[in-house]
C-alpha cells in the first residue's frame, strides 16, 4: 500500500478504542437482548454461564460507557453542527443514490454521521444512569421502587434504540466502500475522501500545501 496516496483518517488510539468498545458493546448487547425474551435466553452463553452474564453485564456496560466518553473527547470537535450541514441534508436523496458529480461541502463527518454520534452518545448516558439505579447488589438499595421501575423501562428502552442504532451505523459502513478499512488501517484513497468529505478533503489539502 502506498501511503502517498493515501490519508491518515483515524488515528491508531481512536481504532483500536472503537474495535475494543464494539467488542464490549457485542457482549453487552447480547447478554441483554437474552433477558427480554425467552426465546432470545441461548444468548446469555457470551460470557460462559447465565450467572456470569448477570454478574458481567453492567461492568462490560460500564467499560462501553467510558471507551465511549473517551471518543467523544476525541471526536466531538467534528461532529459539532455547522451551516454547510444543510446542504448534505437538501441532497440526501443524491447521497443516498452514489451521486458524488456535486461537491457538497462535507467536512469530517456528514449531517447523518453526526445524527448517529450524538444519538449514540445520549443514549449510552441514559443506559449508565438508569444502569446505576438498577444495579444490584451495589446501587439499587439507595432508590425508591418507582424510580427502579423508571430507569428499568428507561434502560430497556435506550437499549433498543442503541441496538437498532448500531445497526445502522454497522450496515452504512459496509455500504460506504473504503470506510471499514480506513477505521482498520487507518488511511483512505484521496478519491475516497474527495467523493464522501469534500471539505475536509480541501481543509487537509490546504494544510500539506503550507507545509
Ligand atoms: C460491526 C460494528 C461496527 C462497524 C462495522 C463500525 C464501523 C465504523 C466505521 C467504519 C467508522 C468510521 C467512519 C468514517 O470514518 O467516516 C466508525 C466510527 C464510529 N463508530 Fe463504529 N462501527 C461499529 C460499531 C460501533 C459501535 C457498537 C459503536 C458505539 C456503541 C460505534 C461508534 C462509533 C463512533 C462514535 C464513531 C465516530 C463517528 C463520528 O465521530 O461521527 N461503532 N464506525
Amino acid at each position: 500500500m502506498n501511503k502517498d496516496r493515501l490519508i491518515l483518517r483515524t488515528r491508531f488510539i481512536d481504532r483500536a478504542s472503537h474495535w475494543f468498545m464494539v467488542i464490549c458493546f457485542f457482549l453487552v448487547a447480547m447478554s441483554g437482548l437474552s433477558w427480554f425474551f425467552p426465546s432470545l435466553n441461548w444468548l446469555n452463553g457470551v460470557f460462559g454461564t447465565p450467572q456470569l452474564a448477570r454478574i458481567l453485564h453492567p461492568f462490560f456496560g460500564v467499560v462501553v460507557y467510558v471507551v465511549l466518553m473517551f471518543l467523544f473527547v476525541r471526536f466531538v470537535r467534528y461532529n459539532l453542527p455547522e451551516r454547510e450541514d444543510a446542504i448534505w441534508f437538501r441532497n440526501v436523496n443524491k447521497v443516498l443514490a452514489g451521486d458524488h458529480s456535486q461537491p457538497l461541502r462535507i467536512g469530517k463527518y456528514n449531517a447523518g454521521q453526526k445524527i448517529l454520534f450524538w444519538g449514540i452518545m445520549g443514549l449510552i448516558t441514559l443506559l449508565m444512569g438508569s444502569g446505576v439505579i438498577i444495579w444490584r447488589p451495589w446501587f439499587a438499595d439507595y432508590f425508591s421502587i418507582p424510580l427502579i421501575r423508571i430507569a428499568l423501562f428507561t434502560h430497556a428502552l435506550a437499549g433498543i434504540s442503541l441496538i437498532l442504532l448500531i445497526i445502522g451505523h454497522a450496515y452504512l459502513a459496509f455500504w460506504v466502500k473504503g470506510s471499514i478499512r480506513g477505521m482498520i488501517t487507518g488511511y483512505v484513497s484521496r478519491t475516497w475522501a474527495k467523493s464522501h468529505h469534500d471539505r475536509w478533503y480541501q481543509q487537509i489539502s490546504n494544510k500539506s500545501e503550507k507545509k
